[in-house]
C-alpha cells in the first residue's frame, strides 16, 4: 500500500510517499519521496525554536512540501490507501498544521487515516532500511525532546525502562553549543567543533562531570552538565582564546554525553537480554555515539541498528512507516478525520 506520511511537530515540515507491504510478519518499505523543508534558518538568530515563529513557517510550506513530494513519487492523492500523521508529543502551534491538512487530505480524498506518536516514527525509522529487527528489542530515543531507554516486546508494545530526568540529550547538545557560542542546532556544531580538537594542552584541564554513570537504574541527567560546561568555559575564556578551548569543551561535552548514553545501554543490554538494540532520533546521527555504540569496543553481541543518516532527525517516511504498524493493528482511536487531534504531551 501506498502512505502519504506528514511531519510538523517541531521545526520540519516533512511529508514523505513510502510503499509498504509484507505485513507484521514480513513487513518492508521503499521511501518514494521524503521531502523536508528546515526552519533552521529562521530559528537561528534566536538559539532556539520559536513555537510562534514555527507554525507561522509550517503554515506557509506545508502544501508546497506535499505538493513536491507527490511530484518526486510521481504519485497523485488518489493513489494513497493511508495518510498517517504525527499528532504528538511536540509544539501544539505546529503540530496543529500537520494535523489539519491531514484531516483536509483525508476527507477530501476518503482516504483512512492515522494518527502517529513522534517517538514510535523514531522507533519504526529502523525498520525502514532494516529488516530482520528481532523482539524483545531495547531501544534508545536521543532526540532534542526525548532520551529514553525502551524494551519494545512486539509492535505497539513499550516498556519505558529508563529516561531523562532533566534535559534531553539533544537538548544538551542545543544548550551546550549556546553557551559555547557555537550555534543552533547544537548537536552538529558540538561535533563539527569537536572534530577540530587534536591534543589536550597540557595547561589546562578540561574534566567534565558525567552525571548519573554509576547510578543504579536507567535514567539520565544532563542538566548539570550545561552547568558544568558553563563554569568551565567562563573560567578558561578568561586566560585563553576562545578558538582554543572550544574545541576541547566540544569534545569533552561528546564524550561525556556519549559515555552516559553508552554505559546505561550497555548495562540495559546485560539485565534484560534483549535479541536487539536500536539507536533513533536526531541524537543518532551523531558519528562518535555511532561509532562508539557499533564499534571494536562493543561490549554486546547482539545486533545493533541505526537508521540510515536521512531517517534519523524529524522525517515523514518514519511516520508513514509508524502509520502502516499501527493501520495493520488495527489501533481504533484517532482513525477518522472526525476524530484525530493534536496533542502537545501524547504518551507513548
Ligand atoms: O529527532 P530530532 O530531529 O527532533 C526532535 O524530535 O527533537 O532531534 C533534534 C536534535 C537536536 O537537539 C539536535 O541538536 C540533535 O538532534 N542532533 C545531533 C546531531 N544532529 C542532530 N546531536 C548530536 N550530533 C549530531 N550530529
Ligand atoms: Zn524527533
Amino acid at each position: 500500500m501506498y502512505i502519504l506520511g506528514i511531519e510538523t511537530s517541531c521545526d520540519d515540515t516533512a511529508a514523505a510517499v513510502i510503499e509498504a507491504k509484507g505485513g507484521l510478519a514480513k513487513p518492508s518499505f521503499s521511501v518514494l519521496a521524503n521531502t523536508s523543508y528546515s526552519q533552521v534558518a529562521i530559528h537561528k538568530k534566536f538559539g532556539g525554536i520559536v513555537p510562534n515563529l514555527a507554525s507561522r513557517a509550517h503554515l506557509e510550506k506545508i502544501i508546497p512540501t506535499i505538493k513536491e513530494t507527490f511530484k518526486i513519487a510521481k504519485k497523485k492523492p488518489e493513489n494513497i490507501d493511508l495518510v498517517a500523521v504525527t499528532r504528538g508529543p511536540g509544539l501544539l502551534p505546529s503540530l496543529l498544521i500537520g494535523v489539519n491538512i491531514a484531516r483536509a487530505l483525508a476527507y477530501r480524498f476518503r482516504k483512512p487515516i492515522i494518527g502517529v506518536n513522534h517517538i514510535e516514527g523514531h522507533i519504526y525509522s529502523n525498520w525502514l532500511t532494516n529488516k530482520k529487527i528481532g523482539f524483545p528489542a531495547l531501544i534508545l530515543v536521543v532526540s532534542g525532546g526525548h532520551t529514553e531507554l525502551i524494551l519494545m516486546k512486539d509492535y505497539g508494545k513499550y516498556k519505558i525502562i529508563g529516561q531523562t530526568l532533566d534535559d534531553a540529550a539533544g537538548e544538551c547538545f542545543d544548550k551546550t553549543a549556546r553557551l559555547l557560542k557555537l550555534g543552533f542546532p547544537g548537536g552538529p556544531a558540538i561535533a563539527a567543533e569537536a572534530a577540530r580538537y587534536k591534543i589536550q594542552d597540557t595547561r589546562y584541564k578540561v574534566n567534565l562531570p558525567r552525571p548519573m554513570f554509576n547510578s543504579k537504574d536507567y535514567n539520565f541527567s544532563f542538566s548539570g552538565l550545561k552547568t558544568a560546561v558553563l563554569y568551565l568555559y567562563n573560567d578558561l575564556i578568561r586566560k585563553y582564546p576562545a578558538k582554543e578551548i572550544r574545541p576541547a569543551i566540544a569534545a569533552e561535552v561528546q564524550n561525556a554525553i556519549v559515555d552516559v548514553l553508552k554505559a546505561k545501554t550497555v548495562k540495559a543490554i546485560k539485565n534484560l537480554n534483549p535479541k536487539t538494540m536500536m539507536i533513533c532520533g536526531g541524537v543518532s546521527a551523531n558519528k562518535k555515539l555511532r561509532e562508539e555504540m557499533a564499534g571494536k569496543t562493543n561490549p554486546y553481541k547482539i545486533p545493533l541498528f541505526i537508521p540510515d543518516f536521512a531517517y534519523t532527525t524529524d522525517n515523514a517516511a518514519m511516520v508513514a512507516a509508524a502509520g502502516y504498524f499501527n493501520y495493520l493493528m488495527k489501533k481504533p482511536a484517532q482513525n477518522s478525520w472526525k476524530k484525530i487531534e493534536a496533542n502537545a504531551n501524547l504518551k507513548l
